[in-house]
């Protein structure tokens, strides 16, 4: 069993900038010029992740709102982290987001309006963008703002594909921009913390990959969720993430003919457990993971590049 297990758990990098997604960089370029204020969505889950760069240079020093959302699914403690690490950008202000919250809507606009007071008439409109990368929220919380079913919202990454100008008021527009994701992904995790929350399309990764992964994560961060969840009564300290997976499978009762744990079965339930929230309030990073992760990163770098010097002077 560990032999297959094996295979499967050699995690590998993802990569997913589709095609349109060119044609969606250079709408959000040629809109930005005649925008005021950038409303930045992230996810409260994995704002890091989320934060795609290829947005920061588009939007450059234009006035932004880091929009945690989903911070209904976040969990609360390392939201308020994220917050405080984001306000250090004297460029921008962060807060959270939930579709729930009935305050938001009004908030958000007095917040907007506060940023550009110069703007706020039928010749000089204030003109907000809504940005993020896909199945952040953006649509749903431009139905909210504009108080129908403007944007199309579905769970399914780059569903809203064109920009689009919305008018909130006479003197308060709002564009809806597509779905943008890292052009290219730079550190494996934010990879899967992006594949995790649903903002990849499907065919870019492995279901099994996404879950041993999220296992590995919840069994050391929020072990009492995980065990809770799925009813384990076992230590999972000891056991690999490929033994975790069986065992829920075997509890689930995803069993093939044969008597097999069917795996593909199990990862997408706790995939789908994960982002409706029924595993509990999780974050898939803080800050601090993600400064020790990009130190690892860099020293792996530095080895590699070592490595390959030494390769070139053996030859
Ligand atoms: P996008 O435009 O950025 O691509 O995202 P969209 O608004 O389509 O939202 C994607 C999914 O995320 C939708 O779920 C939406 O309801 C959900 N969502 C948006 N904001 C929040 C939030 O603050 N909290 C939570 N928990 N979910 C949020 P869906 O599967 O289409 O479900 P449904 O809610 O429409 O049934």
């Amino acid at each position: 069993m560990r032999k297959i297990l094996y295979r499967k758990s050699v995690l590998m990098s993802i990569q997913w900038f589709p095609g349109h997604m060119n044609k969606a960089k250079k709408e959000i370029k040629d809109l930005v010029s005649n925008i005021d204020i950038v409303v930045e969505l992230l996810d409260a889950r994995a704002p890091f992740s989320s934060c795609n760069p290829l947005l920061q240079n588009i939007i450059k020093y234009k006035k932004k709102i880091r929009l945690l959302n989903k911070a209904d699914l976040a969990d609360n403690e390392i939201t308020k982290r994220w917050i405080e690490f984001f306000q250090k950008d004297a460029n921008a202000i962060a807060l959270t987001g939930n579709k729930d919250d009935l305050k938001q809507k009004k908030q958000l606009i007095q917040l907007c309006q506060s940023l550009s007071p110069n703007r706020n008439s039928f010749e000089k409109p204030l003109r907000v963008m809504i940005t993020g990368i896909p199945n952040v929220g953006k649509s749903t919380l431009i139905n909210k703002l504009i108080g129908k079913k403007s944007a199309k919202t579905g769970d399914v990454p780059a569903v809203t594909r064109s920009n689009q100008c919305l008018v909130l008021t006479d003197s308060f527009l709002v564009y809806d921009t597509p779905g943008m994701m890292w052009q290219k992904i730079k550190y494996d995790k934010i990879g899967y913390n992006l594949a995790i929350c649903n903002s990849i399309g499907r065919n870019a990764c492995d279901d099994e990959i996404l879950a041993v992964y999220l296992l590995g994560y919840l069994k050391t961060y929020y072990c009492d969720l995980l065990l809770e969840r799925y009813k384990l009564n076992v230590d999972v300290s000891n056991l690999v993430e490929g033994e975790l997976l069986h065992l829920i499978g075997k509890k689930r009762g995803c069993i093939l003919s044969g008597g097999l744990i069917d795996i593909q079965k199990t990862s997408e339930i706790i995939i789908q457990d994960f982002r409706a929230g029924r595993i509990g309030r999780v974050s898939l990073e803080t800050p601090e993971l993600w400064e020790a992760w990009m130190e690892e990163s860099r020293l792996a770098e530095e080895l590699l590049a070592e490595q390959s010097e030494d390769d070139e002077a053996s030859r």
